[in-house]
């Protein structure tokens, strides 16, 4: 059975301090809320991760936490970078890897991300790997082919124990911050995809232990009938996630 895992990737927003403010009022808003039920995730920016833990800590808070992005180099002359051990020091338990705006706007190859999911591995962080075709792709009908290279070039040379705790997202560019969602059926579809590409290279037991998320303007009103799908197992949740009594209604939408 895959626990459903419902994560707020923050993106560029919020302060440090609005980070603890944020942390507090969740708690609030999940106080009663059965949370061995799912996984909740914050995904501040850099800035923000020490708050986030600190507080989540402070209050006994069951939320995990997770990075952005990181570089794959453990040390060195990077400027500007932040690396796997750095992110472990805080307590990260999971690092996105490869979402569009890092492919879009920062040029992020699939083996970029493939060596960034190598030394996740390599230091105890669990992956958040991002897939998702764009508006073009999706009209010329190459979404099913876009997943799969992204699928299977970020996981390549990674053994089946890594490969079934991976968690993937698959989040259609065109449904990124646009209010656009995919209707549930579509994301089943592609999602069920993923997973039988999966399946065709681990076989399987990998195949079923992977949890697949779905992100797009996932929102309090969406939430349930997305993660209702078989194959949805949570969201990953971008403008929606920066508002806590939001966020809060979207976790308690998980199965
Ligand atoms: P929105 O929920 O704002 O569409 O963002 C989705 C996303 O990119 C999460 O990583």
């Amino acid at each position: 059975m895959r626990k459903p895992l419902v994560a707020g990737n923050w993106k560029m927003n919020k302060t440090h301090l609005d980070a603890i403010h944020f942390v507090e009022e969740l708690g609030h808003h999940l106080a009663d809320f059965d949370q061995d039920r799912v996984e909740v995730v914050l995904v501040p920016p850099f800035t923000a991760l020490r708050s986030v833990q600190t507080t989540t800590e402070d209050r006994h808070q069951e939320f995990g936490l997770g990075a952005q992005n990181m570089h794959w180099e453990s040390d060195g002359a990077f400027t500007g970078e932040v690396s796997p051990p750095m992110l472990k020091a805080l307590r990260c338990d999971y690092v996105v890897l490869g979402h569009s705006e890092r492919r879009e706007l920062f040029f992020e190859t699939d083996e970029i991300v493939n060596r960034k999911m190598k030394a996740a591995f390599e230091h105890g962080l669990v992956p958040i790997m991002c897939c998702g075709e764009t508006d073009e792709e999706r009209e010329a009908g190459r979404t099913q082919s876009k997943v799969e290279t992204q699928v299977t070039q970020g996981l390549e040379g990674l053994s089946n124990e890594r490969v079934a705790a991976t968690v993937v997202a698959y989040e259609p560019i065109w449904a990124i911050g646009t209010g656009k969602t995919a209707t549930p059926e579509d994301a089943q579809s592609t999602i069920a995809h993923i997973r039988y590409v999966l399946r065709s290279a681990h076989g399987p037991e990998v195949a079923d232990a992977v949890r697949i998320l779905y992100g797009g303007s996932v929102k309090a009103g969406n939430a349930a009938s997305l993660f209702g799908q078989p194959d949805i197992d949570g969201g990953l949740v971008g403008g929606a996630s920066l508002e806590a009594g939001e966020f809060a209604q979207i976790v308690k939408a998980a199965p």
